[in-house]
């Protein structure tokens, strides 16, 4: 008899791993552009950097709930201890809920405070809030807060990664990987042995 094939869909893989990838690149950027000391053209270029890749995360994030809502993932593997069921349950919800917020109060930050957007002025798009410094300041507080609160989900989260794929070798790394390629998902064709240990499940 087959042993179902637990992996996500390839278009959850590559939204997955292509998100990663922007985000892992954005916090960093979003951190170094507030140095002092920082030149002029390295900031702007950072700062349109920032700005821009975190409207392109915000309509990733969208598209990634969205077809998450119509493919739902395989459930966890059966042995998997109830508070590492519930553990990541919270952790990646709190992702998808951080990664709607950050980009949301980013915007507000910056077109409350009066600053442009490239991309989305080049496109003609109108601030949807009104220019309010109070405003600004408010979604300045949340923005950083919300940033250290990503940073730390995002190590706790690698870190259960490579605890799956590296300890417990119980194939729930590769659920996720690699970032394209192979079968489109659950439930079809025969397994394949996985790098950490997983029979595709
Ligand atoms: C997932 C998306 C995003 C993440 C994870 C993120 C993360 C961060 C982080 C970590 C900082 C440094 C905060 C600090 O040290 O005070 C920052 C600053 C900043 N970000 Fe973002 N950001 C995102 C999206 C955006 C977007 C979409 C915009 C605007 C369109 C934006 C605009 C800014 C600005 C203007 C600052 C400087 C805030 C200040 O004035 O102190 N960010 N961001
Ligand atoms: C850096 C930004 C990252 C973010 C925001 C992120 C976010 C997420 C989220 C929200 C999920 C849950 C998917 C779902 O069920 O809808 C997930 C799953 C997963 N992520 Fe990440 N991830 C990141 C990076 C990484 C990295 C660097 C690794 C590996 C080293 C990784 C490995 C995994 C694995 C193996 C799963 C599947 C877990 C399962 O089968 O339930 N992620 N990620």
């Amino acid at each position: 008899m087959a042993i179902p094939d637990t992996r996500y869909r390839w278009p959850a893989r590559l939204l997955h791993w292509s998100m990663a990838a922007l985000l892992l690149a954005t916090i960093p950027a979003g951190i170094v552009m507030l140095q002092d000391g920082l030149d002029r053209t390295t900031q702007n270029a950072l700062f349109i950097f920032h700005k821009n890749v975190g409207v392109l995360l915000f309509i990733l994030i969208l598209v990634r709930l969205a077809y998450r809502w119509r493919h739902r993932p395989a459930p966890l593997p059966d042995d998997l201890p109830g508070w590492q069921r519930t553990a990541a349950r919270l952790s990646h919800g709190a992702l998808y809920a951080f990664l709607l917020v950050m980009p949301i109060a980013g915007y507000v930050r910056v077109k409350a405070g009066g600053f442009p957007i490239e991309t989305l002025d080049a496109l003609g798009v109108p601030s949807l809030v009104p220019r309010s410094d109070a405003l600004a300041e408010a979604a300045k507080t949340v923005h950083a807060t919300g940033g250290l609160a990503v940073a730390g989900l995002v190590v706790l989260h690698i870190s259960a990664a490579a605890y799956h794929g590296l300890v417990r070798r119980d194939g729930v790394f590769s659920r996720m990987w690699p970032p394209f390629g192979g079968r489109s998902g659950s439930g079809s064709g025969p397994p394949g042995l996985t790098s950490d240990g997983g029979s595709g499940s």
